[in-house]
């Protein structure tokens, strides 16, 4: 088991990509504590991962709300007593529209859901994992080319990235690994949303023909890497950004 006994916080836990880092987590032996707004999706992976004889808590969080993250974290540590992983994979897309047209309130919330929000959940979790020498902090950004009228969101992710970067320098010495990926393409809700949107309203067909041409993915996949990094494998591993679309990566975890 890759994970045994280890405790994972996943944030957006509740579908998606963070429903597979939770069930592949479970599956590898962690306790798995979901946190995201929505009660019953969270609940019911929770419920999944029980019904497998898996450890795991649903806790209604606002991840981008520092109170309730504080009191996510009372909770989790109340039922498992410690903090090994952090995932940070809550993420919203926010306004699709060119940069004129956006609101200082949408610039705003976006920025709070995909930077802010990771800011938060780890400071919360850092010192135990400082005091324990050690722990694992995964960031799910996305790609660095950029996407036409998505500028809040694209540039919150950016920062994550340089945050992932910041912050594996502070905690090296502590034993703390804090990497970033991209997931790649995914087929969840939020890439169902922004294809709704239009071709026009992203100025691009592209996810049509992604879907044609099967580029698409299932959250699945990519969730491999997240437990690749997740896992005492990637103890040496610190500061980098992964592309799921890069074959190399691909190679990396089809041999974890
Ligand atoms: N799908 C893609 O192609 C793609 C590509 C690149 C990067 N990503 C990134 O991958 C991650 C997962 O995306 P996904 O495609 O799985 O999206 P999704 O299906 O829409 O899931 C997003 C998750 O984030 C949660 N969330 C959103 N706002 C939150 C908040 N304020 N507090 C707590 N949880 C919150 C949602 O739960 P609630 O709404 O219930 O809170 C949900 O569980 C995101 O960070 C996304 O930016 C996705």
């Amino acid at each position: 088991m890759k994970l045994q006994n280890r405790v994972a916080i996943i944030t957006g836990g509740g579908r998606g990509l963070g429903r597979s880092v939770a069930l592949a987590f479970g599956m590898e032996g962690a306790k798995v504590v979901l946190a995201a707004r929505t009660n019953e999706e969270i609940a019911h992976v929770a419920e999944e991962l029980r019904s497998l004889k898996k450890d795991a808590l649903s806790i209604p969080t606002d991840v981008s709300e520092e109170e309730q993250v504080n009191h996510m974290l009372k909770r989790a540590l109340e039922a498992y007593g410690t903090i090994d992983i952090l995932v940070n994979n809550a993420g919203a897309r926010g306004p699709i529209a060119p940069l004129h047209e956006i609101s200082l309130a949408e610039w705003e919330q976006t920025l709070r859901i995909n930077l802010t929000s990771a800011f938060l959940c780890t400071k919360a979790v850092l010192p135990i994992m400082i005091e324990k020498k050690e722990g694992k902090v995964i960031n799910v950004a996305t790609t660095l080319t950029p996407r036409p009228n998505l500028t809040p969101y694209m540039v919150a992710k950016a920062g994550l990235i340089h945050f992932t970067k910041q912050l594996s320098r502070e905690l090296k010495d502590y034993n703390i690994q804090v990497n970033a990926i991209h997931p790649g393409v995914m087929d969840t809700r939020m890439q169902e949303e922004i294809r709704k949107a239009g071709a026009k309203a992203i100025g691009t067909d592209m996810f049509e023909r992604l879907k044609e041409e099967g580029i698409l993915h299932l959250p699945d996949e990519p969730a491999k890497l997240v437990l690749f990094l997740a896992s005492r494998a990637a103890d040496g591993i610190t500061g980098e950004y992964f592309s799921f679309d890069d074959k190399e990566v691909k190679f990396l975890i089809s041999r974890t």
